[in-house]
């Protein structure tokens, strides 16, 4: 049995993977992600930088911290029939707010109101869709990092303005969220598989809620219903290792958006769960399945 860990660097999460996976007897091969070469024409023949050829790993999990390097290792990777943890596919569409809300959208999944524009009049109409005040969301983007709760119509013009005139075209997709009125906390579950293996509050006096910008986090008993409609989420993005954010809005539960490689350090003392055991346990039990399994649905 033969894996490897690709990263940016030594998180640590990293850190607690490796140890769950040396509880097992596994050294994985840790690659960094500023070493890869890939050659595109050729196949998984070609040496990985740990020195073997691509071929030799039976599973490659993948935790870059840089969201375009993950996606394109998984995207290479998948395609010459390696299996990854997550596959090409989930990390594409959860990397993405906006292909997240159309793989909740299509699978029924109870989520905040949202909408896109791509010039700032158009934009403009779609944020008054959502209603005030709204939410405006970089669709690709962590750790809270320019977020923007709009409160009128002003508010967002002056938003759009910045965006379209300082922004790169990156930029320029305006996603816009409703505000949803929350009690002063938002749920993390953590989804192994097809189950939610345990679950965080997030309290903040902030209406940004993530621990990265200073939110606290407890125990959540994992319901039935929080249980249920996390699987149904995580798989509508093509399933494996995610992170949701819950939110429990005036209407019940809604899903406001899944992370593919997820930070994990400050959840596992309060859940009392070992959450990084239960992923590379996850990890292994896809090897008992034929590797086209796990990258057939991705390309
Ligand atoms: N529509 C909304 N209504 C109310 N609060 C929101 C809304 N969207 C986001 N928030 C708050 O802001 C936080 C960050 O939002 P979100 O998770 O969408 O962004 P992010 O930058 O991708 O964060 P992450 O690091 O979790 O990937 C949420 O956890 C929540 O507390
Ligand atoms: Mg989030």
């Amino acid at each position: 049995m033969r894996a490897a860990l690709l990263i940016t660097h030594v998180r640590p999460e990293e850190k607690l993977l490796l140890a769950a996976f040396g509880a097992r007897g596994i050294t994985p091969d840790v690659i960094l992600d500023r070493d890869l070469v890939f050659d595109l024409t050729a196949g998984p023949e070609q040496y990985a930088p740990s020195g073997v050829p691509w071929s030799a790993y039976d599973v490659v999990f993948e935790r870059c911290v840089s969201t375009s390097r993950g996606i394109y290792a998984l995207a290479v990777l998948n395609s010459w029939g390696i299996r990854t943890v997550n596959t090409y596919r989930t990390a594409v569409t959860c990397a993405d707010k906006l292909l997240t809300t159309l793989a909740l959208t299509r699978a029924g999944i109870p989520q905040p109101h949202a909408t896109a524009g791509f010039a700032e009049d158009s934009a403009m109409r779609a944020i008054a869709a959502v209603g005030y005040p709204a939410v405006l969301k970089p669709v690709t983007g962590s750790w809270g990092r320019l977020l923007a709760r709009v409160n009128d119509h002003d508010a967002a013009e002056a938003v759009l303005e910045h965006r379209f005139t300082l922004g790169d075209w990156t930029q320029h997709t305006i996603y816009a969220q409703q505000f949803v009125e929350k009690p002063g906390r938002d749920i993390r579950t953590f989804v192994v598989g097809n189950r939610t293996i345990c679950a965080v509050y997030r309290d903040s006096a902030h209406w940004i809620t993530n621990t990265a910008r200073g939110g606290t986090t407890s125990n959540c008993p994992v319901t039935d219903e929080l249980d249920e409609l996390c699987a149904r989420a995580a798989n509508a993005v093509g399933g494996g290792l995610l992170a949701l954010d819950v939110f429990e809005s005036p209407d019940g539960l809604v899903v406001n958006e899944i992370n593919h490689t997820m930070e994990f350090r400050n959840s596992s003392a309060p859940t009392g769960v070992d959450i990084a055991a239960a992923m590379v346990d996850y990890a292994l039990t896809l090897l008992s399945q034929p590797a086209a399994a796990n990258t057939e649905a991705t390309l």
